[in-house]
């Protein structure tokens, strides 16, 4: 009798220039041997993104644990700190449970109960409130965009490191409708996507077709973060692509955040390095960028000409081909390689559209790993 034996890892639709993503069947949650987890950890490290079906029935502690494997030393949910002042654009989105915390309820509509909370209100984030440009009214049910292309992370505290993984499941999935993803960038680029996608790329396909002139500035190049950069970027703009913002001068000064330690600002490889493959991954959050640091020793502290260099190195890896959008079915469980794949949120929801998912990260102790380690 061996355990193994009755665990299948299974492809997933890949885009069709990158090839990422698998599913596991044969292992329960709940239940984790040593030997199940590798299974997990090291499908996660080659695929980046892990699904599994029909886990309706797992609990948010058990999610939490499976997030809690991943980093042992980590109680903390991802962004701890800087959700809990209301002055952070993520603050709305995120509802924790109160007997789980670091797993947080989020979706769109009115839940009257669950796991303890009553009358949640959810709100899908809509490309609305933050793209400086948004689709029109008579289109919104239609069409939809990125709405931020994004590591989960922080990004600023020196004990709240990016955590290396995130789970993301499925509880209510509203569905019926499709909806055509726009860039609205001047390509013409456009995706179908089913309603509620969560898209992702691969930061190490992102980083493999790069010229070797951006590779060898890539893997040279330092990125520092704003300082609190959630509450830094929440008067600011997003491009059209959810792929950084609009240098409008809107971000707001060091005077007007909460109090500042220069030791807890983050500055980090512009690639990380993967733990069991040793591949590079092209991993930047485009709108929380302040400023470069070169090889040379020259900082690019202009923001204008920051946001034109990390978009003219991230905008190839989000081409169509390039993107995984994930067909959300209820009791979906994904675990993505927070360190290894950008993501973001898509689709306009209708008020009465109700959909409950459940996403837990944990903010880790280990920064990211650079080219040189
Ligand atoms: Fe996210």
């Amino acid at each position: 009798m061996t355990v193994e034996s009755s665990v299948e890892l299974l492809p997933i639709p890949s885009p069709p220039a990158s090839k990422f993503g698998v599913e596991i069947r044969g292992l329960d949650l709940a239940n984790l041997s040593d030997e199940d987890f590798k299974i997990i950890e090291r499908a996660l490290y080659e695929h980046h993104v892990v699904l599994f079906k029909n886990q309706q029935s797992l609990s948010p502690y058990h999610q939490y644990a499976l997030n809690h494997r991943f980093s042992p030393t980590s109680t903390v949910y991802g962004h701890d700190n800087n959700t809990k002042k209301t002055a952070s654009i993520l603050h709305p989105d995120l509802k924790p449970l109160p007997n789980q915390p670091q797993v947080q309820l989020i979706g769109n509509g009115l839940v009257p109960f669950y796991e303890g909370l009553t009358n949640a209100q959810l709100r899908h984030p809509h490309h609305r409130t933050f793209h400086k440009i948004a689709v029109p009214d008579s289109e919104d049910l239609d069409v939809t965009r990125f709405y931020r292309w994004h590591i989960d992370a922080a990004l600023y505290g020196a004990d709240m490191q990016p955590p290396k993984v995130t789970t993301l499941m499925a509880v209510k999935v509203p569905t019926g409708r499709r909806q055509t993803l726009r860039y609205d960038d001047g390509t013409g680029d456009a995706l179908d996507v089913s309603l509620g996608t969560t898209a992702f790329v691969s930061g190490e396909k992102s980083y493999e077709i790069l010229s070797e002139e951006q590779k060898f500035f890539a893997r040279t190049t330092r990125v520092e973060y704003a300082p609190h950069p959630y509450i830094w970027m929440s008067k600011a703009k997003s491009l059209p692509t959810g792929l950084g913002l609009f240098s409008d001068g809107l971000e707001l000064p060091v005077a007007d955040l909460p109090p500042v330690d220069e030791a807890d600002v983050q500055i980090h490889p512009m690639c990380w390095k993967n733990p069991v493959t040793g591949k590079l991954a092209l991993q930047i959050h485009p709108s929380a960028v302040r400023k470069l640091h070169l090889q040379d020793g020259t900082v690019i502290d202009d923001i204008a000409e920051v946001r034109e260099q990390v978009y003219s190195l991230l905008r190839p890896g989000i081409a169509p081909e390039y993107v995984y959008a994930h067909d959300w079915e209820e009791g979906d469980m994904v675990l993505f390689h927070n360190r290894g794949v950008l993501h973001t949120v898509c689709g306009a929801f209708a008020a009465d559209e109700v959909r409950m998912f459940r996403q837990c990260n944990l903010a880790d102790r280990e920064t990211p790993v650079g080219p040189d380690a």
